[in-house]
């Protein structure tokens, strides 16, 4: 991506934020904050989901940034933070309204957010116009690395596509020929359908079946009893957060937990393993973290989060952890100038990020290129079972960086 960036040439910034200011008829601008630019504290939005399903993974995303900012004693690039928290509530609706609050009203330098693949797509709107910088650290809409790709947005979680496109390889390495895809109907679970059906028929798989229920209702049971009827070799599902929990426990007393083997994105069994008693036993999920990859950053890393927490990470911990990581390196190299944003850009996107996951670099479209790991739940955790695929990087249709 050039640093010649639409999105801080200065007149395209004042368009933009009129166009915006505009809109939501709130007050006037100073433009990119100058007096605060170089001095003061780094003001950080953090809009994620704090309620409702995903509540757990926005708290986990916050104790990652958070440690990673502690780390580095209480300073990014020399300057102190200041935190301004939404709770987004995985609302949709409510997306761009609360981007435009951070944005126009808080005057953020720096917004992390969101989990949900919708909201994100709601802050994608305000934040490429408005050209504040944003670093997403969970949801994996196609779109945000995609269409929509801009020099002020970054990612350090995944696309959804990446996290189910290599199980296509694990279920036909397992003899399965066919699979039902059940999740929830909106973009994540959709595109995680379509990263599947993707790797799955390259490998001569067939999917039989998909099956929706609406973000985020919890109520499977006359899906379970569509899949008894159907009898497909595997099922391979997007759940995650109270949701996933639920799922595990309800494909068990479905009587389907041993019948019909279990797949899906790792998010599945990621930060439920606590509360589902055995029903996640076996299965067998690919994700960019595990719980046993036992390298030295990773068990610095977990020991320095189950200190500060009395919690055990999961992978939204490292992504937030990692979402402070790649700030640190951008503002770290303009001295904590975020004024400077074309250096700052231009560090972040050559940064080597040295992850509890394992290192990983980003693409020209802002995503991660990873490891995608296939892991199995033995007890409460994700164990590493193996590389699924060696560095996938996201095809970024659509981004013409
Ligand atoms: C998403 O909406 O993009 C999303 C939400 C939760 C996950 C993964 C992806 O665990």
């Amino acid at each position: 991506m050039s640093n010649n960036e639409k999105g801080f040439d200065r007149r395209e910034f004042l368009k933009g934020t009129a166009a915006v200011a505009g809109a939501t008829a709130v007050g006037t601008l100073a433009p990119f904050g100058l007096a605060q630019a170089q001095s003061g504290k780094i003001k950080i939005g953090l809009m994620l989901p704090y309620t409702g399903t995903f509540a757990a993974l926005g708290v986990a995303i916050t104790n990652g940034f958070k440690l990673a900012v502690e780390e580095r004693g209480g300073k990014l690039g020399g300057r102190e933070i200041e935190y301004i928290v939404v709770d987004d509530e995985s609302n949709p609706a409510k997306a761009p309204e609360n981007a435009n609050k951070l944005v126009q009203r808080d005057k953020v330098d720096v917004v992390i957010g969101t989990v949900h693949s919708g909201v994100a797509m709601g802050m994608a709107k305000v934040l490429k116009e408005s050209g504040t910088l944003w670093i997403n650290p969970n949801a994996g809409a196609g779109a945000v690395t995609g269409p929509l790709c801009a020099p002020n947005i970054f990612r350090t979680s995944f696309s959804n596509w990446q996290t189910t496109y290599a199980l296509g390889k694990v279920l036909k390495a397992k003899g399965h020929k066919n699979a039902v895809f059940i999740t929830w109907k909106y973009a994540a679970g959709e595109e995680m359908m379509q990263g599947f059906k993707e790797g799955f028929e390259k490998e001569g798989g067939k999917l039989i079946k998909e099956l929706y229920t609406p973000f985020p209702q919890v109520e499977f049971q006359a899906l379970l009893t569509e899949i008894a009827s159907i009898k497909p070799d595997a099922v391979v599902a997007f759940f995650a957060g109270g949701g996933a929990a639920k799922f595990l426990k309800d494909y068990q007393a479905a009587g389907l937990k041993g019948k019909i083997p279990l797949y899906g994105s790792g998010f599945l069994t990621d930060g439920v393993l606590e509360a589902v008693g055995d029903a996640g036993e076996g299965v067998e999920t690919t994700l960019h973290y595990a719980d046993s990859l036992n390298t030295k950053k990773d068990n610095a890393f977990r020991l320095a989060y189950a200190k500060t927490y009395k919690l055990q990470p999961d992978v939204y911990a490292v992504q937030g952890y990692d979402a402070g990581q790649l700030l640190a390196a951008g503002l770290d190299a303009v001295k904590g100038n975020i004024g400077d944003k074309a250096a700052m850009i231009k560090a972040m996107e050559g940064a080597k990020i040295d992850s509890p996951r394992g290192t990983w670099t980003l693409s020209k479209a802002h995503n991660p290129v990873q490891d995608m790991y296939l892991r199995k739940v033995v007890g409460k955790q994700n164990l590493v079972q193996g590389v699924a695929w060696k560095a996938l990087a996201d095809p970024a249709r659509g981004c013409k960086a």
